[in-house]
């Protein structure tokens, strides 16, 4: 018998009504003069698998840094949850942050798991719920950048929502500010967020982040394309595409792009037959930007999006931060 986790799927990618809306946010961002594939199309399948397989890389330091700073605050954190909550995981990719949190003993009453990879997620989370029956698991299929669904029984918990792995960092300052706000309108005075932020660095360390020796983020980006070809029936051919990734010090973010090795076309059927989409040699299709902060214009974002009694925790070369917040005292603004 699988074990017992509660599944609510909210996006069901493969829905022929999200797949429709799927497809035309696809070809739309591709007939863009700046073509774009948003970076949630990373994560089909294999792209989730991917990017745990990024997580392990060498030159990939945030995971393991992020991992550290856990092991060595966990006291201070542990604290700073309190006792009888609920943790809600936004983008929970392997669930394995949370599991090393709950076999180093900070456990919550319930778990609810968030992520849009839903396959991914569920195969996860019964692992997870294998590994310890004791805490109540929740799956739930979302894309939670865009509406934040919780199950009504989910209301009247102490919420904390743990938003991990600095991925964060691929909205915009602006469209953070606003994410930020929106969890603290989600949560009452006895809730907080625990996230993980990347912090500007060295930019040879930050480039060979996101440009690995062995390729992996290379395979990363480029499964990009497969993913497209599938959803949008396109016809990318992968080998004309090389992976690009640069640190903006300007924009201080990394930016990924796949680039056209020569003159290339790409073609998928549309209602009036088929769009046509040519791209010169070297150009780029933008697919990513990873925002890295300083601990002080991050604790001001999350001071801006209405938090409070913000700490904050970092690894002894300052390379990751880890922020706890709560809202201030107030009413319950918004249930849910
Ligand atoms: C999942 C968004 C945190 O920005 O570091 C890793 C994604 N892209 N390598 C990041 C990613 C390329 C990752 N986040």
């Amino acid at each position: 018998m699988p074990p017992q986790i509660r599944l609510h799927q909210i996006l069901d990618w493969d829905s022929p009504q999200q797949n429709a809306h799927l497809r035309q946010e696809l070809a739309a961002g591709l007939l863009q003069p700046q073509a774009h594939i948003a970076p949630k199309f990373f994560y089909d399948k294999l792209g989730s698998r991917l990017f745990a397989a990024i997580t392990e890389l060498p030159e990939y330091y945030p995971t393991r840094t992020e991992a550290a700073i856990f092991a060595e605050h966990l006291p201070a954190i542990r604290q700073a949850l309190g006792e009888d909550f609920t943790l809600i995981d936004l983008g929970c990719g392997s669930c394995g942050k949370a599991g090393n949190f709950f076999h180093a003993g900070v456990l919550p009453s319930r778990y609810v798991a968030i992520d849009i990879s839903v396959d991914f997620m569920r195969d996860s989370l019964q692992q997870l719920k294998r590994e310890l029956p004791p805490i109540e698991m929740i799956g739930i299929g979302a894309d939670f950048t865009h509406e934040l669904d919780l199950p009504d029984d989910l209301a009247s918990e102490r919420r904390m929502f743990f938003y991990p792995g600095s991925s964060i960092g691929n909205f915009s300052p602006q469209d953070a500010g606003k994410f930020l706000q929106r969890l603290a309108d989600n949560m009452d005075a006895s809730g907080g967020l625990l996230i993980g932020v990347d912090l500007i660095k060295d930019h040879a360390l930050l480039e060979a982040a996101y440009d690995d020796s062995l390729g992996v983020t290379a395979a990363f980006n480029r499964n990009l394309l497969r993913h497209v070809n599938a959803r949008l029936d396109a016809d990318f051919d992968i080998g004309d595409w090389q992976h690009v990734a640069f640190y903006n010090a300007g924009e201080t973010r990394i930016e990924m792009y796949l680039e056209a090795r020569r003159a290339v076309s790409a073609s998928w059927p549309d209602a009036a037959g088929r769009s046509v989409r040519r791209f010169a040699a070297g150009e780029r299709i933008h697919t990513e930007n990873s925002y890295k902060y300083s601990p002080e214009r991050f604790t001001a974002l999350l001071a801006s999006a209405g938090f409070a009694n913000i700490q904050l925790w970092t690894d002894p070369r300052g390379w990751f931060a880890l922020f706890f917040a709560r809202p201030p005292q107030q009413e319950f603004k918004r249930p849910l």
